[in-house]
């Protein structure tokens, strides 16, 4: 008897637990996919724009495009609509938030019927406030429970819950209660929380231990745009803000940098291989927003390359930061596995923010990375495989690495297994 009701009241306390926290088993490596805003935005007009305006053609395109074109089966798999796929006026009747009648006629869960039929996943854009950020559409507020329910209703894999229009000091208690939400339907949903880009931006300080307990990944600092320089400025506050929010991501939880933009008009192809790196060391969500059926064939060898995938995906999930910056030579490290006798792997990416024409050299100690290993380490040149670093190299050895303007060199540094070390 005693025994039955220990096990009845640890049922009702893991119940509790899993309701009050989000806890839903997703996200153990940063989330992969492909979401509409970064290239697409607000384009509603299908009539003039009909290959690029937010309607069901686009993510069904979207979705045929990461089957034939590699990006499946290099790891990608949300395919996530952003802003505006939805009528202005919810349900009149029920209340339900209404998907665009001309652009999504077959409605969300058809939609996401033919992501799954991939054996890909769905994702959809709300807002915690009245209205999401494009100020036209209704977002979250008043209507939690239903929306939730909504979603659940519809297939959906992923909720991206934007801030616009919102009471800041609501959202302590908002954001984690729309989560508490989503997981009471019993569909597991990736949560994505904007809840701290928004205090940040009003000089509040975000809860981290609160966000780690009821979001999967959450959106830190403003929102990209299609330019390097808007680029730099976010690995910027990354990097200056390491610190306090490096500790907190982890499986199941990771800050976001937000989307890449490699694919479309503003990187160069080695700002793009930058971005990658960075995007991989800081272990961020890899969310592409580009137009994939025109996208250049090296474009596309830069978002499938397996090896730079595989740091971004590392199973310890440790962010990695900004080491120092030297000569304008930025150095960016993570830990990640192999791990041998206690000793990580390391990658290393090279950035260069300089401008003055040809390729810049540095001489690297592997010591002055924080290397250890006294049997030496392997190099791999992440991008490059044709450069074969056959060497094992000793903590004290110098490197040379010639950095193209405002690129990369991405390495991996493996402890050695061998004695003999150079
Ligand atoms: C905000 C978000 C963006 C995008 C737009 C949509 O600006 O930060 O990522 O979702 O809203 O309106």
């Amino acid at each position: 008897m005693k025994s039955t009701i220990f096990i009845g009241l640890a049922i009702i306390c893991l119940q509790y637990s899993n309701v009050n926290t989000l806890d839903n088993g997703l996200a153990k490596r940063p989330p992969m996919g492909w979401m509409s805003w970064q290239r697409y935005r607000c384009i509603i007009d299908c009539d003039t724009y009909p290959s690029e305006c937010i309607s069901e053609w686009l993510f069904k395109n979207v979705t045929d495009h990461f089957i034939s074109d590699g990006y499946k089966e290099a790891g990608y798999e949300y395919i996530i609509i952003d802003d505006c796929w939805m009528e202005m006026e919810r349900d009149p009747i029920t209340q339900e938030l209404v998907p665009d009648r001309k652009r999504f006629p077959s409605g969300m869960k058809a939609l996401a019927d033919y992501v799954h039929s991939k054996g890909l996943k769905f994702g959809i854009y709300e807002d915690y406030g009245t209205h999401t950020c494009m100020g036209v559409y209704p977002g979250v507020i008043n209507h939690m429970e239903l929306d939730a329910n909504t979603f659940a209703k519809w297939d959906v894999d992923y909720v991206k819950l934007d801030g616009c229009y919102a009471e800041l000091d609501d959202m302590d208690k908002g954001y984690p209660e729309f989560g508490r939400l989503l997981n009471a339907t019993g569909r597991p949903m990736v949560y994505s929380c904007s809840w701290p880009v928004y205090q940040e931006y009003n000089g509040i300080m975000p809860n981290y231990e609160a966000l780690k307990k009821h979001c999967n990944l959450w959106r830190n600092w403003g929102d990209i745009q299609d330019s390097y320089v808007i680029l730099n400025e976010i690995t910027e506050y990354f990097a200056m803000n390491a610190s306090r929010i490096q500790p907190h991501a982890g499986p199941g939880h990771w800050n976001d940098p937000d989307m890449l933009l490699i694919g479309n008009y503003g990187l160069s192809f080695d700002q793009s291989k930058s971005q990658m790196a960075i995007w991989a060391i800081l272990a961020a969500p890899l969310l592409m927003s580009n137009d994939l059926k025109n996208i250049r064939p090296e474009f596309r060898e830069i978002l499938i390359n397996p090896q730079v995938i595989a740091v971004n995906q590392d199973e310890l999930g440790i962010q990695g930061t900004r080491l120092k910056i030297d000569h304008e030579i930025e150095t960016w490290i993570r830990p990640i596995t192999p791990v041998a006798n206690g000793l990580y792997s390391y990658a290393v990416a090279w950035a260069s923010k300089r401008d003055d024409g040809s390729p810049y050299a540095i001489k690297v100690k592997l010591s002055d990375l924080g290397l250890t290993c006294d049997k030496g380490y392997t190099i791999t040149d992440l991008f490059d495989e044709e450069n074969k670093l056959n060497n094992i190299y000793n903590v004290n050895h110098n490197i040379t690495v010639r950095i193209n303007p405002s690129g990369v060199i991405f390495y991996k540094f493996t402890p050695a297994v061998h004695e003999n070390s150079v």
